[in-house]
């Protein structure tokens, strides 16, 4: 499987952009795929479980705003920044996690992994590099790859990104974005201690570079403190901080935003104007009823309730099932637990023999620029249900029992 499929340029009678050399499809959504067509137990997706979403209110809801068009004017065209009520309600929102921010410092995406691509074609040229975690988001490293721009990966300790390792990142590669996920990383699960997060906004400010605080996650916590967001710890506007509804109410309704300064939103709007206008009125306006109808403390709570057990269950199974030569990760939150295995193991391989016996992982590799992770792996725990994770769990220790 290794980075995903390749584009087939030489199929195509078209020649393709430059940009889209060596570029390969999202590795997940071709594993993904994959475990649709069969009967296969998927640890590979970061998929919400579809028992959380909640969709009766969401068609009440949707049914009510679409027969309300002429107050709300979903069915209209809408400003590129967003729908105005939404925007309000998420600056008041994101006071809980220590953000002071105005309505103008709130615009609205199509999901938050949109902010990622805008920012880069705002904030960066073709040869320019951008400093990332070691493993980091892997559809990160897709995106880099279109706008032409060189990951440099940051090691990290178990408080987070290691400062002097960004110092020296800084000084050799003099680069203007740092892309994190602070908060239960993907593909890690793990956190960016709070002192390791002000000594990371320190650097940045001293440094004139901008932090993308990607945090799709941080909110589905099931154990131990909240730590507040990088965000909040920015006087000086040097975070530009992501968010998303997709893991709290629906991915399928594509509404994320985005917390910066107006210098930083503005050139961002201005590329949005172009790549899609504006995220849709109607799922905005779907999503902000429902936040303004009090409905997502409660929803959250619900979810988290659920993935505690889920999480604990997988845990537990490794406990149980796992060669006690792998070591893993205990994450707080999130979806993901990131396995390692020993160092002769390379979890590509055991990919298709997984997938024979019915169940399926991501290999660590697609998550480093660098050629790291062949021995790691990212299980998700949200989706498979309690017996399907004992079965799986149990499936995956066979075939690495064999490959070792
Ligand atoms: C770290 C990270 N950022 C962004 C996203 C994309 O989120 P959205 O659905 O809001 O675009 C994901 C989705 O899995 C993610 O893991």
């Amino acid at each position: 499987v290794g980075t995903g499929l390749k584009v087939p340029g030489t199929m195509s009678r078209i020649p393709l952009a430059k940009r889209m050399e060596n570029m390969s499809g999202n590795v997940i959504r071709e594993i993904l795929k994959l475990t649709q067509q069969s009967q296969v137990i998927s640890f590979a997706g970061g998929l919400p479980s579809p028992e959380t979403f909640p969709a009766e209110k969401l068609a009440d809801i949707t049914e009510r705003i679409i027969k309300d068009n002429s107050k709300n004017n979903v069915l209209q065209y809408g400003t590129t920044e967003g729908y105005m009520p939404l925007r309000e309600y998420i600056a008041q929102w994101v006071i809980e996690r220590g953000v002071k921010a105005n309505t103008e410092e709130v615009i609205i995406l199509s999901g938050s992994q949109q902010g990622i691509d805008l920012a880069c074609t705002a904030f960066l040229n073709p040869g320019d590099c951008m400093l990332v975690e070691r493993p980091t988001y892997l559809s990160v490293l897709q995106i880099l790859k279109m706008h032409q721009i060189t990951p440099v990966h940051l090691s990290s300790d178990e408080y987070g990104v290691d400062p002097q390792a960004l110092k020296e990142a800084i000084a050799k590669y003099n680069p203007r974005v740092l892309y994190l996920v602070p908060t239960f990383r993907n593909p890690s699960g793990e956190s960016i201690a709070l002192h390791r997060r002000q000594e990371i906004v320190e650097i940045a400010k001293k440094n004139n570079l901008l932090i993308i605080e990607d945090d799709p996650y941080g909110l589905l916590r099931y154990s131990g403190q909240a730590i507040p967001v990088m965000k909040g710890l920015d006087d000086e506007g040097n975070v530009l901080y992501l968010g998303s509804f997709s893991k709290i109410v629906s991915p399928g309704l594509r509404v994320g935003y985005a917390v910066g300064r107006p210098e930083i939103l503005r050139p961002m709007v201005i590329v949005k104007q172009g790549a899609d206008v504006h995220t849709s009125n109607l799922t905005q306006c779907i999503v902000s009823t429902f936040c303004r109808e009090g409905n997502l403390p409660s929803h959250i709570e619900s979810i988290c309730k659920l993935y505690k057990v889920k999480r604990d269950y997988m845990l537990s199974m490794l406990d149980k099932y796992f060669p006690k030569k792998a070591v893993w990760t205990h994450p707080e939150g999130g979806l993901f637990i990131w396995v390692s295995l020993p160092g002769d193991i390379d979890t590509n391989k055991l990919l298709p023999k997984a997938v024979d016996k019915g169940v399926a992982f991501i290999p660590g590799t697609p998550f480093f620029a660098d050629g790291g992770g062949n021995n790691c792996m990212r299980l998700n725990f949200s989706c498979a249900s309690k017996e399907e994770i004992e079965k799986g769990i149990k499936s995956l220790a066979e075939v690495i029992a064999e490959a070792l």
